[in-house]
């Protein structure tokens, strides 16, 4: 069984990062990233906390904006108003799920797509379908796609079966996945809630990702022999041994499944450490589209 670790695929991925950085700045520009935090929920705060750390640590121009969970719908909708408009910006993330009643909608389809480096805007989302290479793809599945790519795991022809289907990832690994091109061409069943023998649709699968948000859900009876395991889940459980009273589990129950597998991605320390990589690359995208450098 090989693990796939996250962090070497995306210190790849800020290689490339940093080396197109050096060539921006010297055609005079610098990518620029806003991200958009409202409420308190520790989660989102966490990765709020990591996006922003990370482009400092890359040279990007990071910009974070808070609002209180009280923030009228309106009031949110001036702020991505005003980033749309903000030339030093070319990508804006607002961290999801958003608190209380605001509307994630409407606010996701105010974002200029051509900033909308999250790859949740509707025109994104048809060019995804309609494998149109110069959109934006959401972070979470492209970075699942890029460690398939980067472990040399064949996905033409495979049977891909995705437990999720969230637009943030379930429904959009989908479009990837069955689209053309590298980490590609698969056959893709999208299972959920509602789909009938759950774990026998999963043991057909040649590589099967994790993506419900469902603590240890993926067990032995769902993996067949030799598959591929993407566990795409980061839950929090308590711990009362954990310094911080809880620890991350991924959607698979990884001890009872990892014998089984070909390949597996460990939780934590796989496919999330993907999914900043994959915003750094995006907005570094964003950039280039903006100047023409594409
Ligand atoms: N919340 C959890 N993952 C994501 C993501 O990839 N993008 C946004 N905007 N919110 C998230």
């Amino acid at each position: 069984m090989k693990l796939i670790k996250g962090k070497p695929i995306a210190e790849a991925v800020y290689a490339e990062c940093t080396r197109e950085l050096e060539e921006l700045k010297a055609a005079g520009h610098l990518p620029g990233l806003a991200v958009v935090l409202v409420g308190d929920d520790p989660a989102s705060q966490a990765y709020v906390g990591s996006k922003e750390r990370k482009c400092k640590e890359l040279g990007f121009h990071s910009v974070k904006i808070e609002k209180s969970a009280s923030i009228s719908q309106d009031e949110l909708l001036q702020v991505i108003d005003d980033l749309n408009a903000d030339d030093s910006i070319h990508g804006i993330l607002v961290q999801l799920p958003l608190p209380g009643d605001l509307d994630e909608q409407s606010v996701i389809h105010r974002i200029d797509p051509k900033k909308d480096v999250d790859g949740l805007h509707p025109a994104n989302i048809a060019k995804l379908a309609m494998d149109e290479k110069d959109g934006f793809a959401p972070c979470t599945p492209s970075g699942c796609q890029r460690m398939l790519i980067e472990e040399g795991i064949e996905t033409s022809g495979k049977n891909v079966v995705i437990i999720g289907r969230s637009l943030l990832v379930g429904k959009t690994l989908a479009l990837l996945m069955m689209g053309k091109g590298p980490g590609g061409n698969a056959t893709v069943t999208v299972a959920h809630s509602r789909t009938k023998d759950l774990a026998k649709v999963c043991r057909e699968a040649d590589i099967l990702v994790a993506a419900i948000g469902m603590p240890h859900f993926v067990g032995p009876d769902h993996v067949k022999d030799g598959a591929v395991v993407i566990d795409v889940g980061i839950n929090r459980i308590e711990d009362a041994e954990a310094a911080k009273g809880y620890r991350l589990v991924g959607d698979v129950d990884f001890d009872a499944v990892a014998e089984r597998c070909s390949a597996i991605t460990p939780v934590p320390g796989g496919v999330g450490v993907m999914t900043i990589a994959m915003l750094m690359a995006n907005t570094v995208r964003a950039c280039k589209l903006r100047h023409g450098l594409l």
